[in-house]
């Protein structure tokens, strides 16, 4: 008698502590992933990346696609883009608690426009960025020679400020030249608003200094971003080529246009460094810099299996996040 009270107290305490422990300690947000430059959520390198973050971190992830990918990613304007995956992230029942954004190279773009402009959009906890252009680039990236490129070509031999390049070519929009900032800031379509560098917008501040985590990741070898920097909010000087700021010492920093300094100040910016080319990154990389920020309350609760070094010497494998035309 005693034996079977036990084994129902037993079995009742156990049906409890199921049911109210394991939906916790095995819930994560879903994230979202935002692709490069002639890219599409369907090519292999970004659907694989997307599968085993949510693999190994228990949580949905979803690639959302803008248009109809390539072509769009190289001629759609970025307010356009925002304004899409805004209403696309809207839609989204699944992120309405909150959600995390990664954004790959030129995807950045699109994930900061939707953190900073998207009004009612859901809630943005945590920016993973890889090799984002965040302070601009000085030179548009290599695209190579299909018809795509072509198109391209034509566009940058006009004027890369003027209205016509700004609605027709999508990188011309985060365009810098450092000794052109005054056709910058007069034409340049996206990127001035998105740092908040002339109209300081506070709904936009407020929003970016939200995050619980911005966490930078550079390319070593980035040879597609000029400079590499920018993925750290590092940048040239106004009006020179001379050498590349730290982040810190950007007026984009000192005033805190945006918020990077007070989210650097409470510990929230990670700046880390990947080893290789641009956008590419190996399996160990990714469980050190990205998966952490992917399961509810960070480190703490990763098996050890997860912490796997990079860099040990073998041949790791890697993936490839850009396509090559
Ligand atoms: C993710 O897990 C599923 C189910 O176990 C498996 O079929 C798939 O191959 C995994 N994806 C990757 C990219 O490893
Ligand atoms: C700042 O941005 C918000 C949100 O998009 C907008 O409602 C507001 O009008 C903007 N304020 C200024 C001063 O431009």
């Amino acid at each position: 008698m005693a034996l079977k009270s036990f084994l129902i107290i037993f079995t009742s305490l156990f049906i409890i502590i199921t049911l109210t422990c394991i939906p916790r300690t095995t819930y994560a947000i879903p994230f979202v992933v935002f692709h490069g430059i002639s890219d599409k959520c369907r090519n292999k390198g970004v659907s694989q990346f997307t599968e085993l973050l949510s693999n190994w971190s228990g949580s949905q992830g979803y690639c959302i696609e803008i248009g109809n990918g390539e072509w769009d990613s190289w001629f759609m304007p970025f307010k356009k883009q925002t304004a899409i995956a805004c209403e696309k992230v809207k839609k989204m029942s699944e992120l309405k608690d909150g959600y995390n954004i990664i954004g790959l190279s030129q995807g950045n773009m699109v994930g900061r426009g939707i953190l900073e402009f998207c009004d009612g959009g859901p809630p943005v906890r945590n920016l993973i960025s890889l090799a984002g252009p965040h302070a601009g680039i000085a030179s548009v990236p290599f695209c190579g020679s299909t018809v795509v490129c072509i198109l391209v070509d034509f566009l940058l031999e006009l004027a890369v400020y003027s209205n016509f390049v700004q609605e027709h070519l999508a990188p011309a929009n985060y365009i810098k030249i450092p000794t052109d900032l005054d056709d910058y800031r007069k034409g340049c379509k996206f990127l001035p608003e998105l740092n908040n560098e002339m109209h300081r917008n506070s709904t936009y501040k407020e929003r970016f200094s939200s995050l619980q985590n911005l966490v930078l990741i550079m390319f070593e070898k980035d040879q597609i971003l000029v400079p590499k920097e920018t993925s750290w909010f590092g940048y040239y000087p106004d009006g020179s080529w001379s050498t590349v700021l730290p982040a810190q010492e950007t007026t984009l920093y000192t005033e805190d246009w945006i918020g990077v300094k007070s989210l650097d100040e409470a510990g929230k910016v990670k700046f880390l460094k990947a080893s290789g080319y641009h956008l590419e990154i190996s399996y160990g990389e990714m469980k050190e810099y990205i998966l952490p920020y992917l399961v509810e309350n960070g480190q703490r609760r990763l098996p050890d299996s997860y912490h796997v070094r990079p860099f040990s010497g073998l041949k790791e494998a890697t993936i490839k996040l850009h396509t090559s035309n």
